[in-house]
């Protein structure tokens, strides 16, 4: 997508080195790093410069690919899927991209696998694009038959940031958005502010503001009340692990967004890349280890400064403590369909078997 009419990925590699859009700084100042070491990798997913469930997973290749042409022998590969896979718990596409280089690297002689690693780590970005922009046509289908059945514009609310900021271009859930205003449909999107570190705030908003996509900035706490109203079509999320009942972990807020489009007849789909499935689970629920992370992001905000800079402010009363789970799972009967690349499926065993034969166990 573009920043200003320049085309951005949210991962890339020139000059020799992987640059990425450190995202603790949007919307107020684009700034672009390099990742130089596996450390650097590490920290950058770890401290969330990149996250997003398929973003997690390009990175995490990537780090592998950098590690690989520093020393590419068995126990840096061993060493560096460990370092990699401990830096998040939740977004199984991390755990994905690790073990897909590890099938790939291992049978190889160390001296071919720096080459072999690049190479793939690019793959695995490209596929990722290929993956949302198809997910995005599936969707517009969606889209298109609410178009046609309203005669008018069509409301969609999102949670989070599942935009291309979350993966490595499209995005999950705004792919198929950005797909249905190029084909002239009258779309406006409601975005969760998503409390505590305001990924739709900062980062959808700011997606929408860079695509001239018509949007609203609501309140996390604003969407049952939309939708009651009957101010939303559809709600469209991302994930970052679903499960191969059809459980889908994402962000926190997801699942009270899903009880009430369930309550007031709203389709709630959910938009998901294959590499985001984890087969090995049922029950998300109990299966899904849900990331914890730290009180700092619930008792304080960042903004910006009336002066420009950006600063964090504590909200609560000194000695106040806070809990801070980032994920939630919603059941798969509160899912109206799962928008994958390979077309809409229900959220059920039997269904997502039917759609992957080649990847359900
Ligand atoms: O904690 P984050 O910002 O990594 O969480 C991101 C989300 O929950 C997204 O909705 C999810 O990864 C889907 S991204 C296409």
């Amino acid at each position: 997508m573009k920043i200003n009419g320049t085309p951005f990925r949210s991962i890339w590699f020139e000059e020799g080195e992987v640059r990425i859009i450190d995202q603790r700084w949007l919307p107020h100042e684009l700034r672009i790093v390099p990742l130089r070491d596996r450390a650097d990798f590490a920290t950058a997913i770890r401290d969330m410069w990149v996250r997003g469930a398929p973003l997690i997973g390009a990175t995490a290749a990537w780090g592998m690919a950098v590690q690989m042409a520093q020393d590419p022998s068995d126990a840096s590969l061993a060493e560096t899927w460990e370092v990699l896979h401990e830096t998040r718990p939740t977004a199984i596409n991390l755990r994905w991209a690790l073990n897909e280089m590890k099938r790939h690297l291992s049978p190889l002689p160390a001296a071919t696998r720096a080459a072999a690693a690049a190479q793939r780590a690019a793959e695995i970005c490209d596929e990722d694009v290929e993956i949302n922009r198809r997910i995005g046509l599936h969707g517009l289908e969606v889209i298109r038959q609410i178009a046609a059945r309203k005669q008018g514009r069509v409301n969609i609310l999102t949670h989070c940031n599942a935009g291309w900021l979350a993966t490595v271009d499209w995005g999950t859930a705004t792919s198929p958005i950005y797909h249905a205003i190029e084909d002239g449909i009258d779309v406006h999107v409601f975005v969760d502010e998503t409390r505590p570190r305001n990924q739709g705030a900062l980062l959808t908003a700011c997606e929408m503001n860079w695509h001239g996509v018509s949007h609203d900035l609501i309140v996390d706490n604003a969407g049952g009340h939309l939708m009651q109203h009957g101010e939303v079509d559809m709600v469209i999320v991302g994930t970052d692990r679903t499960t191969a009942q059809g459980d889908v972990c994402n962000k926190i807020g997801t699942y009270l967004k899903a009880l009430a489009a369930k309550a007031n007849g709203v389709p709630f789909y959910v938009a998901l890349p294959s590499p985001t499935i984890d087969w090995t689970v049922r029950d998300g629920v109990k299966e899904i280890p849900i990331e914890e992370r730290s009180p700092a992001e619930v008792t304080h905000v960042q903004g910006k400064a009336p002066d420009g800079t950006v600063l964090s402010v504590q909200i609560s009363p000194d000695g106040t403590g806070a809990r801070n789970p980032a994920f939630d799972v919603t059941p798969a009967a509160l899912v109206t369909g799962l928008i994958t690349e390979r077309g809409i499926c229900a959220a059920d065993p039997a269904a997502m078997a039917a759609m992957f034969p080649d990847l359900a166990r």
